[in-house]
């Protein structure tokens, strides 16, 4: 049927192509059947015929010559216009590609940017850190040193004394001091957070019994928890205190009244993501998300927000030290924080805590201290480089029924314990001393005698840390300032132990 169709668009082609040379041919033929039959002059028939037969045939040459000419010009254009079309898209293409590379660029170098901003701020809160964590720990053995006396003192007098209440004064101030100070060494990452898994809702819904105690009426609390929130690897107090601290902001920034939100889910951040926030590795975290309608914050504020003592409240409202320590907390986590404020505009604090793996559950050791502190009779060994430390010890120990040696550095440790070592049950160790420090002393005290029994006293107490430093052997802990009924207990409890 196709062909058939073809066969005649051809024969039809051939009909347009040669039409003037058939009606030609025709004509002459015509004439030569009507001329015969008139007269009879053959050669100027003849001429006549070709003459007609000639001009048909040039006529038609003719008329195909331009026909061709005209369809290869048609051609032509058409493939122009293909041309054109092609190079077009293919521009157009290009275009697209060039404005893309344009866009990634100036994406790349945003972020390039707010990593170095992340860094410079990184940088600097641990500079601050660092600094905030040396002061501590040089006011925890001040304070060692109050409180030490102050304990002996108040032993040795009798309540009906008149310096018993002033004493009491100075004890409770010592201990809001060192209160202060613990929550310095928290957010310089010196305080030990005692990890074990945990559900962050039942957190989240502790703080906000409190909170809607404490927190005037005109502000709502919602919550919004994920109900099969993962557990998280946390210090339960340290989780409350971020709740504790976020809260109150959030509560002295509206005034009048507003709504605040936590907020509980399960996220993965995926590496697109993780590359913005500096240090973050992609994986499964549990998003804290507290957000309040408040007056917000403008940039300068913003900068400085975790920095300790940095306040914009009025002096006696605000410490200054209630982000510092979410911050702190938040590294202590490995987890990550971050905000989002502007004036008028309310703020959102986002944290990230990683996902406790199914395989990572710890166990705590919880200890309680006992009613009355235990006595003993054996011999101990104080070594620590404050002098006020060693006869505060030396004090204690004796009237517990202990027997004491000093010694004000670990080069003077070492000496006594070569000489004396049959006859000292124990080594009480200050961590950090000038001199050869309290990790070497310990390490040659285990070379002289590998059964020796010790306990590291430490201000900047980061025992996981420290624990690690010591292992295998088996050593207790106390942390500065310590409270005499604790020293005296870890003394029992290391003294009975067994050594393996
Ligand atoms: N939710 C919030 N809304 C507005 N500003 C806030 C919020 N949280 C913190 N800020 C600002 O950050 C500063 C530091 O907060 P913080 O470290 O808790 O110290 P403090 O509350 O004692 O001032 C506050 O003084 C305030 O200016
Ligand atoms: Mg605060």
């Amino acid at each position: 049927m196709r062909m058939d169709l073809r066969r005649n668009v051809s024969l039809r082609n051939q009909i347009e192509q040669n039409g003037l040379l058939i009606i030609a041919v025709a004509m002459a033929l015509i004439y030569w059947i009507f001329d015969s039959m008139v007269t009879d002059q053959f050669w100027t028939r003849l001429l006549v015929v070709v003459l007609i037969f000639t001009y048909g045939m040039m006529t038609q040459f003719l008329i195909n010559q331009r026909r061709e000419a005209e369809e290869a010009l048609q051609h032509a254009h058409d493939e122009l216009e293909e041309r054109v079309q092609i190079r077009t898209a293919e521009l157009s293409r290009a275009n697209e590609e060039l404005q893309r590379e344009i866009r990634e660029r100036k994406q790349a170098e945003e972020q390039k940017k707010k990593l170095e901003n992340q860094l410079l701020h990184a940088q600097k809160m641990e500079a601050i850190g660092t600094l905030a964590g040396g002061i501590a720990h040089d006011f925890n053995n001040l304070l060692q040193a109050i409180s030490g006396y102050t304990q002996l003192l108040l032993m040795r007098k009798d309540s009906s004394d008149p310096d018993y209440g002033k004493l009491e004064v100075i004890q409770t101030s010592t201990l809001k001091a060192s209160e202060l100070t613990k929550q310095l060494l928290i957010f310089s990452r010196k305080m030990e957070s005692k990890l074990k898994p945990l559900d962050l809702n039942h957190e989240v819904m502790q703080v906000c019994k409190i909170l809607q105690r404490t927190i005037p009426r005109m502000i709502t609390i919602d919550l919004k928890l994920s109900e099969n929130l993962k557990v998280v690897n946390a210090d339960s107090a340290q989780l409350e205190q971020i709740l504790m601290n976020l809260g109150v902001n959030a509560r002295d920034a509206m005034a009048d009244g507003g709504t605040l939100t936590f907020q509980t889910e399960n996220v993965y951040l995926d590496r697109g993501y993780t590359t913005s926030m500096l240090g973050a590795t992609p994986g499964e975290y549990i998003l804290l998300t507290v957000s309040d309608t408040g007056h917000g914050m403008d940039k300068e504020t913003l900068q400085h927000i975790f920095e300790p003592f940095y306040t914009t409240k009025e002096a006696g409202k605000g410490t200054g030290l209630g982000l510092a320590i979410v911050y702190g907390i938040v590294q202590n986590h490995n987890g990550y924080i971050q905000v989002d404020s502007r004036p008028g505009g309310g703020t959102t604090f986002r944290i990230y805590f990683p996902v406790l793996k199914s395989d990572g559950t710890e166990k705590s050791a919880e200890s309680k201290a006992p009613a009355d502190a235990p006595r003993g009779k054996e011999r101990v060994l104080l070594v620590d480089d404050e002098k006020t430390v060693l006869d505060i010890g030396q004090d204690l120990l004796r009237q517990y029924g202990y027997e004491t040696l000093l010694a004000d550095g670990g080069e003077k440790a070492i000496e006594i314990y070569r000489k004396e070592k049959d006859r000292i049950d124990l080594v009480i160790l200050d961590l950090i001393m000038p001199g050869m420090g309290g990790q070497k002393c310990f390490q040659e005290l285990v070379k002289i005698n590998p059964k020796i029994k010790v306990i590291i006293s430490t201000g900047a107490s980061a025992e996981e840390q420290v624990r690690e430093a010591f292992n295998p052997h088996p050593v207790g802990f106390v942390s500065k300032p310590y409270q005499l009924k604790d020293m005296l207990t870890k003394v029992r409890e290391v003294l009975d132990a067994k050594m393996p």
